[in-house]
């Protein structure tokens, strides 16, 4: 066999046949994503990846701006195992969601939460196939949407907010900025500007602010990330 068909046939082989009927045969694709963060939750502390805070200050403050009842309802998407969770049940926030592709990573932020993990709505899931049970008041995600490359999971995820923040309900946003990194725990990312992220979300958000700051990384490393905050019309 030439090189050339033996690259092609390659990732045909990753697929596994689940359904063996010569009728039908059902394909289930791994999801690489996935299996990427329960490695990554499950081989490096806190501290060892480049995204650690020990304090979101940013998410914070955008979280301030906003005055939002004890009793709204706030969802953190790529919840990782991020401080965020825990300083909102600190503030008294009653209806706290926390929601992550990785299964290990929301473990591992039940864990150190500990007895206060009964206090917040645990869902493991790829946000691109995540069906809220109610509307959301403040929608947070610092540095999850930017893994989405592909228009079809972008849009997935627009489409998704939209339905899923309450009209008047906010949108904080913070990914990598054009002057940030390409590459985020090795995988490719999407990097915005306050241009593009705001034309992603222009039809059904009024823009509040976009700020861009640098990150120090454990590693001593400046990585830029742009915030935006949108309010739903
Ligand atoms: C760079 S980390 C950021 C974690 C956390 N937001 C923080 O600021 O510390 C990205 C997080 O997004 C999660 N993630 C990546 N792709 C996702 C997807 N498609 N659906 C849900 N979560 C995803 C990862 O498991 C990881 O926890």
């Amino acid at each position: 066999m030439s090189s050339t068909r033996r690259r092609c046939f390659k990732p045909r082989e990753r697929e596994k046949v689940v359904n063996h009927s010569p009728r039908q045969k059902f394909k289930a694709v791994p999801n690489f994503e996935k299996e990427h963060w329960e490695t990554i939750f499950s081989t490096k502390a806190e501290e060892e990846v480049s995204w650690f805070q020990p304090y979101p200050k940013t998410s914070m403050e955008f979280l301030e701006l906003f005055d939002l009842p004890l009793s709204a309802n706030i969802i953190d998407i790529g919840a990782g195992d991020s401080h965020f969770i825990e300083l909102l049940l600190e503030r008294g926030y009653q209806n706290v969601w926390a929601m992550d592709i990785s299964a290990k990573a929301i473990e591992r932020l039940q864990t150190r939460l500990g007895e206060k993990a009964k206090n917040v709505h645990w869902v493991v899931s790829d946000v691109t196939e995540f069906k809220p049970s109610v509307q959301f008041d403040f929608w947070h995600d610092r540095a999850a949407f930017h893994f989405l490359t592909t228009e079809e999971k972008i849009s997935r995820y627009v489409d998704l907010a939209e339905d899923s923040i309450r009209e008047a309900g906010y949108l904080i946003l913070g990914t990598f900025s054009e002057d940030g990194p390409k590459k985020c725990s090795g995988l490719e990312i999407k990097q915005y500007s306050e241009a593009s992220m705001s034309a992603r979300f222009e039809v059904n958000f009024e823009r509040i602010k976009c700020i861009q700051e640098d990150h120090t990384t454990p590693f001593n490393t400046v990585q830029n990330f742009l915030f935006c905050s949108f309010q739903r019309k």
